[in-house]
């Protein structure tokens, strides 16, 4: 026998007991040493067997403990259905759901799945006040006054400095210091757009913009957000041929809902094709600082040679959104923006500024980053697990490469409105994926925050789980009668 088939036999026996449910997920195979034993086969070829089942993700390796079975993941969400031929504008509509989730965020025995925070043990809280405590000592003055737009310099500085590693080169002079990503976003908004004007975003929407989007009055082309790709530029084109469109919003980065990022190849064409057509990009860059495998990924505002893309960003998922420090960088904008943030609250607070331009050049913010991407990475991947374990066949999720989001898409008949009824019975909270669209969207979607993911919430998941089977049983009795 050769000995790729000695392999191969070993490969086609483990899957086989793990297709068959001998081996289940979780459960440990035998060791290398046991399997060779048992087999009668060198130590090398049931090696060279286990590093083919790892590549098929079918068993991984646990750090001196063993292979195991690896947990079954659901299949990734279906890219939206949109149809390009028929981009229509839609306004969008109010949704008080938004308002009773973030209210949620301040009940303290709720499952947070719902707002998208960061796990509240993995924001340096000791550290930050701290150095709160010291800078506001130190300098009396500039933390008790205003700290007039642009922001403080030294914050502005900080920021420029640690965007090289985006690729992009920003002029600290060029940058605004903003009430968090959200302040950013809705001032760049209020800087190019008019009541009635059309801005282009993928879908599903972050639901905050859609909430900015109904109060600015702007009419919305949603375009589809591939799971794996992002935004699809095709249908962009196509909506910028064939439509008024004022400016453009994406999350480059580990998009929220979605997770997913733009290939460096895909930011450039994006940033090209909107100079071309004359239209403003929007770049919400919140999670780019995220990324599970600790590789900062480039900004799209790194190939913007004409001042079109305005960046925004915020320390609210890295260090502490209850710090509202955030940034635009509002290229050929800047006027505008500063003129908008005067008129909408005159500055940011300034001990908070201090602070982070404190934690920024003295504090480790990279070791900081590291500990925290691998933490988010873990609980991403095992809370996918759990759900692959506790949903029904046939539930979907999202595989994200950085931040904190998981999406799922349920069958057909479960409307995750409903869903959240229930869940605020248990003291769970989630995000209805009619909030994510501007349109009738999504209602059998929903996004859920995995840094609130734990072993202490796991029951979580798994009531999430039996509640999508009751109502899908009670779905499927309502059409049976
Ligand atoms: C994409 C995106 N932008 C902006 C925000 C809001 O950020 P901030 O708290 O800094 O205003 C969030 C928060 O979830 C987000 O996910």
């Amino acid at each position: 026998m050769s000995g790729k088939y000695l392999y191969q036999t070993i490969v086609d026996k483990i899957a086989e007991l793990v297709d068959n449910g001998t081996y289940k997920p979780g459960d440990r195979v035998p060791s290398i040493r046991e399997l060779s034993r048992q087999s009668g086969v060198s130590i090398n070829t049931v090696k060279v067997a286990y590093e083919h089942l790892e590549d098929c993700c079918l068993i991984e390796a646990r750090p001196q403990s063993g292979y195991y079975v690896s947990a079954r993941l659901p299949e990734i969400p279906r890219e939206p259905e949109i149809d390009e031929t028929n981009i229509i504008p839609s306004q969008a509509s109010s949704c008080s759901l938004v308002v009773r989730i973030m209210k949620d965020v301040l009940v303290p025995d709720k499952v947070q799945f719902g707002a998208a925070i960061p796990d509240p043990d993995l924001i340096p809280g000791d550290k930050l006040s701290r150095i709160l405590a010291s800078e506001t000592r130190r300098l009396k003055i500039e933390s008790t006054a205003y700290a007039m737009p642009p922001g403080h310099h030294r914050l502005r500085q900080q920021i420029a400095k640690w965007m090289t590693k985006a690729g992009c080169v920003l002029n600290p002079e060029k940058l605004v210091v903003t009430s968090g990503a959200s302040e950013a976003v809705f001032l760049a908004l209020r800087a190019i757009c008019r009541p009635g004007d059309t801005v282009a975003i993928s879908s599903p929407i972050y639901f905050n913009f859609v909430q900015m989007f109904e109060i600015l009055g702007l009419r919305v082309i949603e375009i589809p957000n591939s799971p794996v790709e992002g935004l699809q530029i095709e249908h962009l084109r196509h909506a910028l041929a064939h439509n008024n469109i004022t400016c453009c919003i994406a999350i480059s980065n580990f998009d929220n809902p979605m997770g997913n990022r733009l290939s460096d190849a895909r930011k450039e064409e994006l940033v090209s094709l909107l100079w071309e057509a004359k239209v403003p990009l929007i770049e919400d860059d919140i999670n780019g600082d995220l990324a599970h495998d600790g590789e900062r990924p480039t900004v799209a505002k790194a190939w913007d040679r004409h001042d079109n893309v305005l960046l925004c960003s915020s320390f609210s998922k890295t260090l502490a959104p209850g710090y509202r420090v955030g940034w635009i960088a509002p290229g050929r904008f800047m006027d505008a923006v500063l003129h908008q943030k005067i008129v909408s609250n005159i500055a940011t607070a300034s001990p908070t500024q201090l602070a982070i331009a404190e934690f920024l050049e003295n504090g480790g913010y990279a070791h900081h980053l590291r500990t925290i991407c691998k933490a988010y990475a873990a609980k991403v991947a095992r809370m996918a697990e759990a759900i692959g374990t506790y949903f029904p066949q046939g539930t979907r999720v999202t595989r994200p490469e950085g931040g904190f989001t998981l999406w799922l898409e349920l069958a057909e008949n479960i409307d995750t409105v409903a869903l959240y009824a229930m869940a605020a019975q248990k003291k769970i909270t989630i995000a209805p994926g009619s909030l994510f669209s501007t349109g009738e969207r999504y209602h059998n979607c929903l996004r859920l925050n995995s840094a609130c993911y734990s072993e202490e919430t796991k029951w979580a998941v798994e009531a999430l789980g039996e509640m999508v089977h009751e109502l899908a049983n009670s779905q499927d009795n309502h059409v049976k009668h």
